[in-house]
């Protein structure tokens, strides 16, 4: 064969391995609203950025007459590219070839790509739509799950790892994006569940439809799954690309710093009027954290899951920094055992990857009865106590209003290594609100008075005069400045500028043992 013939059969392989499943199953594909996986890359990455690995792989099975059904890059596609410029790994299930099922050959594909990002420390990211395992593959299948399992643990927290789920993805295949950092979901064509809607029925007798049982909203509300939901692909995508630009490249890289226009030293007299003279009424915190970072840009975490606190990322002086905030607006911000789990995530994903994080308190405790015991609240509010004693980045607390009991511990306090403490004047910090304490400490007094409901009105006001302001705490230590509201963005960048050569050690061990 001359050399231009050979050039020739490469470039007809190329153009036949890019068609994945072929015409009519990319036609099928879009009928049902969905891209295809080499549209998703290309959506994702900067343009012509992507160099696809293992294109002409095919899969080994030779039953139930696979031998004959050979299909170039099998179905998954993988490879490299850039986002914003910088280095991310991708591998994209395709579903035109076999259901983007995964077979032994699919499996390898992903682990191959996965320790390609680990070795050289660049994110990764994994686009699912899959039917699950090859189901003529068998137990070779499963293997290749396992494989992948094993590699999205041993590179949890060393590379950040993204998931985005856009079709089909049941089984065990729920497992490898459950193992990842952050999972972006699209609704109507895409699902998550351990078992589908057939197999609950025969189970449980429960009717319910695939979007019911693990549909985007499902996850993003009830079961928290998902981080972050779209309407359509395109949006998902263009958020994932968003979400890179505050992260680093692996666990040894610093924060990334993205400089822009909004000046350090911004003034924003509304936050002086902002909380509520009546301790009682919501605000929304998100309100403050606006004002307060570049360009009132607030990327959040799992908006619509334990909405009672905020999580999510953001840019002081261009350098990014993970937020966590108590949202007054819902619950009065109380801490239960979803918001805990929620926030301990976040705070070890950011301590992981060098991502100092700065705390807004305003909570009046962890929420009491029987439902949050039940539900082990003990154990929840622990993982965001450990997850905040173990965190070595700057970590620096803004107390807006509330600071009650436990949860002003928990809430990244000085004594858990907190680096740096601000209160606004409207801050309250005690070891609980006005109306419990004096309900406990003037019980008898109030049960004597003539008027036991005047002077329960004047116990509280006198608790409140003496113990629900800063200054008590600041008097200890407890709090390091009583600043003015409105020149908290300018406070928050100076100490995260003093604390940007911050040292901080835990002492040498295995692992800890977070209560999971
Ligand atoms: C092989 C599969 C497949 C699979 C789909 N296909 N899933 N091939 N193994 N798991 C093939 C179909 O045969 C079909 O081939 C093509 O992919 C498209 O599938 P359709 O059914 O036409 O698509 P759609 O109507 O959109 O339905 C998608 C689906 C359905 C809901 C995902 O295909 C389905 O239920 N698949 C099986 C899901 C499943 O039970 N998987 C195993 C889970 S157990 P043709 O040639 O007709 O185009 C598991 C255990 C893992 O994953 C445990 C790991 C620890």
């Amino acid at each position: 064969m001359s050399k231009e013939r050979k050039i020739l059969e490469l470039k007809e392989k190329i153009e036949k391995a890019r068609l994945g499943g072929g015409e009519e199953a990319i036609q099928k594909q879009h009928q049902k609203g969905k891209l295809t996986a080499r549209e998703r890359i290309d959506l994702m990455l900067d343009p012509n950025s992507f160099e696809e690995v293992d294109m002409f792989r095919t899969h080994t099975c030779i039953d139930f007459g696979m031998a004959e059904k050979q299909i170039m890059g099998d179905g998954i596609v993988t490879g490299y590219g850039t986002i914003h410029g910088r280095l991310v790994f991708v591998y994209s299930f395709d579903f035109t070839v076999f259901g983007g099922s995964l077979s032994k050959v699919v499996g390898e594909k992903v682990v191959k790509v996965l320790e390609m990002a680990a070795k050289v420390g660049a994110p990764v990211i994994g686009i699912n739509d899959s039917g699950g395992a090859r189901i003529q593959e068998g137990v070779d299948s499963l293997a290749g799950y396992t494989e992948i399992f094993l590699r999205n643990v041993l590179y949890s927290g060393v590379i950040p790892q993204i998931s985005a789920i856009v079709g089909p993805c049941a089984g065990g295949a729920v497992y490898s994006p459950a193992l990842t950092d952050f999972i972006f979901m699209v609704r109507n064509s895409a699902y998550m569940f351990l078992t589908g809607p057939k197999i609950v029925k025969t189970v449980t007798h429960e009717d319910v439809s695939a979007d019911e049982l693990g549909g985007a909203d499902v996850h993003a509300t009830k079961s928290g799954i998902t981080h972050f939901t779209y309407n359509d692909e395109q949006s998902l995508f263009a958020d994932i690309r968003r979400l890179i630009t505050y992260l680093p490249q692996n666990n040894m890289e610093e924060t990334p710093v993205n400089r822009n226009d909004d000046p350090a030293n911004r003034v924003e007299e509304d936050l002086n009027y902002i909380v509520p003279d009546n301790p009682n009424k919501p605000y929304d915190m998100r309100d403050i954290l606006i004002k307060i970072l570049d360009k009132g840009e607030f990327l959040e975490v799992q908006e619509l899951y334990a909405a009672n606190i905020l999580i999510g990322f953001g840019r002081l002086n261009g350098k990014s920094i993970g937020i966590v905030a108590n949202q007054p607006k819902v619950l009065a911000g109380v801490l239960d055992s979803n918001a805990s789990n929620k926030a301990a995530r976040f705070v070890r994903f950011c301590d992981a990857f060098n991502i100092p994080i700065v705390t807004f308190e305003d909570v009046p405790g962890f929420m009491p009865g029987t439902i949050q015991e039940f539900n082990g609240i003990i154990k929840h509010g622990a993982k965001l106590l450990y997850a905040y004693a173990e965190a070595t980045v700057p970590r620096i607390t803004v107390i807006t209003r509330k600071g009650y009991g436990g949860a002003f511990c928990v809430m990244n306090s000085k004594q858990l290594r907190g680096d740096y403490s601000f209160a606004w004047p409207s801050a309250e910090i005690a070891v609980m609100g006005p109306q419990g304490a004096s309900e406990i400490i003037f019980a008898k007094e109030i049960k004597e008075a003539e008027n036991p409901e005047a002077k329960f009105a004047e116990k509280v006001e006198e608790y409140r005069d003496k113990f629900a302001n800063p200054y008590v705490a600041a008097a200890k230590g407890y709090i390091d400045e009583v600043i003015e509201p409105k020149i908290t963005r300018y406070k928050l960048i100076k100490s995260l500028e003093m604390l940007s050569s911050k040292r901080d050690d835990n002492p040498t061990k295995k692992h800890g043992n977070i209560p999971l």
